[in-house]
C-alpha cells in the first residue's frame, strides 16, 4: 500500500531526511514512533504527497507519486488519502457538516447527491449526530477531533494519515478518540499511518515502525 525506497529530502544546511526502505501493508495500522524531531512529520508528509522528495520512489497503492505534477498531486492527494492533524485544522466559519461536506465537495469521488446523507451518517456514526450545525468554536476539543475524522473518512479513502492526532487532547478524552479511531478504521479495512512520540499511543497500535533514526548529518 505504502512503498519508500531511497528517499532523500533535504532538510536543512548539512542535514537530510533519508528513508532507504520502508513499507507498510493494505489494511495495516502502523505508529511511526519516535521523539519530536527525529523526522516523522516529514515522513508523513512525503508519504501524502505534501512534501515532495529529493529522490527515491515512493509508492502509493501502486501508483509512483514523486514525479506526479502539481494538479495530478492534489488530485491524488484530494481522493486517495485522508488526513487528521493534531489541531484539527477545521474551518471556523462553517458548521461541523459544512466542513464535513467541503472536503467531499473538493475531492469530488462520491456522487453528489451523496455527500449530505453520507456526511450526516459519519457524524452519526462519530457520535456528533446532535452538533451537525455546531460551528467549531463552540465544541470541545474531543468533538472537533471527531469532525476531522469524520472529514477524514468520508470520501472512503483507503489510506488515512495522522499526524499526532490526541497531541492536543487530555488523557481521558485521547483514550476515547483513539478509541473511536482505531474501531473506525478496522470497521472499514482501512490503511492508518499514525504519527506519535508517545509511547503509550504507539502501543495501541497493531504496528510499530521507528522513526529515530531518519534525519542524518550530510556534507553541505
Ligand atoms: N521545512 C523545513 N526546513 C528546515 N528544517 C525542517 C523543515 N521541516 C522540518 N525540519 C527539521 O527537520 C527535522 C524533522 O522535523 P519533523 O519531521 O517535523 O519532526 P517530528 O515530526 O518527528 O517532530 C527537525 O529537526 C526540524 O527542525
Ligand atoms: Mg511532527
Amino acid at each position: 500500500m505504502v512503498k519508500l525506497e531511497g528517499v532523500r529530502r533535504k532538510l536543512g544546511p548539512g542535514v537530510q531526511f533519508h528513508c532507504e526502505d520502508f513499507h507498510a501493508s493494505e489494511g495495516v495500522q502502523l505508529a511511526l514512533w519516535g521523539p519530536s524531531g527525529c523526522g516523522k512529520s516529514t515522513m508523513l508528509n512525503l508519504i501524502s504527497g505534501l512534501l515532495r522528495p529529493d529522490s527515491g520512489v515512493i509508492r502509493i497503492d501502486g501508483k509512483e507519486i514523486q514525479g506526479l505534477k502539481e494538479g495530478q498531486l492534489d488530485e491524488f492527494r484530494a481522493q486517495r488519502v485522508g488526513f487528521v492533524f493534531q489541531t484539527f485544522n477545521l474551518l471556523a466559519p462553517f458548521t461541523a457538516l459544512q466542513n464535513v461536506l467541503l472536503g467531499m465537495r473538493f475531492a469530488d469521488v462520491l456522487p453528489a447527491k451523496e455527500w449530505k446523507p453520507k456526511a450526516t451518517e459519519i457524524l452519526e456514526r462519530v457520535g456528533l449526530g446532535h452538533r451537525l450545525h455546531a460551528k467549531p468554536a463552540t465544541l470541545s476539543v474531543g468533538e472537533r477531533q471527531r469532525v476531522a475524522i469524520a472529514r477524514a473518512l468520508a470520501n472512503r479513502p483507503k489510506l488515512i494519515v495522522a499526524d499526532e492526532p490526541t497531541g492536543s487532547l487530555d488523557p481521558k478524552t485521547s483514550d476515547a478518540v483513539m478509541d473511536l479511531f482505531l474501531e473506525l478504521v478496522r470497521e472499514k479495512s482501512l490503511t492508518l499511518l499514525l504519527v506519535t512520540h508517545e509511547r503509550s499511543i504507539a502501543e495501541r497500535l497493531p504496528d510499530l515502525f521507528d522513526c529515530s533514526r531518519l534525519v542524518e548529518e550530510v556534507a553541505s
